[in-house]
């Protein structure tokens, strides 16, 4: 049998080359029998604007069927669709340590950053567990910054399973890419920090002018130039085949080729690489009622997997 691969994204606004890169991607690569989520139960932690979310979770589902998503080989819902998983929370809440919790880095950062630390936002990671556990999952694509939690998720099932018998299938972690995709500005890619180059931008004016602001030094254009270790460099990698990288560099190197040359080649990668889903995209967005019938036909199909698996987890703790 085909592993289950399972993943949420959650609608809080902009996606951009570093979600496409780092989670996304594979998601649409490994479709068959998967299982993807629009994660609006998590969003509202930070986003409280209900027309902004609707607006968002659309935006998500079209970006994903978009890029590709067959939704006759895979599966695709908006989270709330299948209130199951909050059941399950409660259940693996029970079972779950404080500390455990506090040492979650995700909810540190937030509240760093200045988001109110409500108790949703320091339970995030028990309902994260509940989504993944409600559906058997085998693997969990996702970047990075989600590792911890994946830990934190097989710790709860763990837990469960150890006072209640096997009721949770075990889910491994599998990353997009191994490094965080840099932002324009070298550090991480994010919808935080003001340097991110979106997936759908709103033209193409609008791509470059974010294309050309990735930084770079100052060599002049009679100079040459070493990209190695830019952001510009590691982007143009994410497009590029091992020769046409070598080629750049090559350019890079001489005279003549400076960094503004080599910014309109990745531009032109990146156009190359994603005009037809700009096309689609528009499109599903001038038909929001074949969107929205993907997401319920997805809810029908997700919510009896997750219903049987909270059946099994009621039974084993006296709840039947
Ligand atoms: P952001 O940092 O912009 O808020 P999210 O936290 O919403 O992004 O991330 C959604 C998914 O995309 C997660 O699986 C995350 O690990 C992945 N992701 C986000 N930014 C990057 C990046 N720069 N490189 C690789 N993966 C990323
Ligand atoms: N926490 C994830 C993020 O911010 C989104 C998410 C919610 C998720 N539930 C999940 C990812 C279950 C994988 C599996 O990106």
């Amino acid at each position: 049998m085909t592993r289950r691969y399972l993943s949420g994204v959650q609608p809080s606004g902009l996606l951009h080359l570093g979600n496409y890169f780092g989670a996304i991607r594979s998601h649409i690569a490994n479709q068959d029998n998967a299982f993807y989520f629009i994660a609006n139960y998590h969003a509202l932690t930070t986003l409280r604007d209900a027309a902004a979310m609707r607006q968002n979770v659309f935006d998500v589902a079209r970006t994903y069927l978009a890029l590709g998503l067959d939704p006759e080989r895979a599966v695709i819902w908006r989270q709330s669709d299948v209130p199951e998983v909050q059941e399950l929370a409660w259940l693996l809440a029970t079972v779950t340590g404080m500390g455990l919790l506090e040492r979650a880095h995700s909810y540190k950062d937030k509240v760093d950053n200045g988001i109110v630390p409500s108790v949703g936002l320091f339970y995030y990671p028990v309902l994260m567990a509940a989504d993944i556990l409600a559906f058997d999952s085998d693997v969990v694509p996702v970047g990075k910054d989600q590792v911890q939690h994946l830990e934190m998720t097989r710790d709860m099932a763990q837990s469960f399973n150890a006072r209640y018998g096997e009721v949770f299938r075990m889910p491994k972690t599998e990353l997009g890419v191994p490094e965080p995709v840099p932002g324009v500005d070298g550090r991480k890619m994010s919808k935080s920090y003001d340097n991110h180059i979106p997936l759908f931008p709103r033209s193409k004016k609008a791509l470059k002018k974010h294309v050309m602001s990735i930084k770079t030094d100052s060599t002049p254009l009679d100079e040459p130039c070493d990209p190695e270790g830019s952001a510009l460099l590691a982007l143009y990698r994410l497009f590029a085949d091992e020769a046409q990288v070598d080629a750049l560099k090559q350019k890079l190197l001489g005279k003549g080729f400076g960094y503004g040359h080599a910014k309109l080649e990745l531009l032109a990668l990146i156009e190359a690489h994603f005009s037809d889903a700009w096309t689609r995209y528009a499109e599903l967005g001038a038909h929001p009622e074949r969107v929205e019938a993907v997401l319920r036909a997805g809810a029908a199909k997700a919510r009896p997997v997750a219903r049987a698996v909270l059946n099994r987890a009621r039974a084993a703790c006296g709840l039947d």
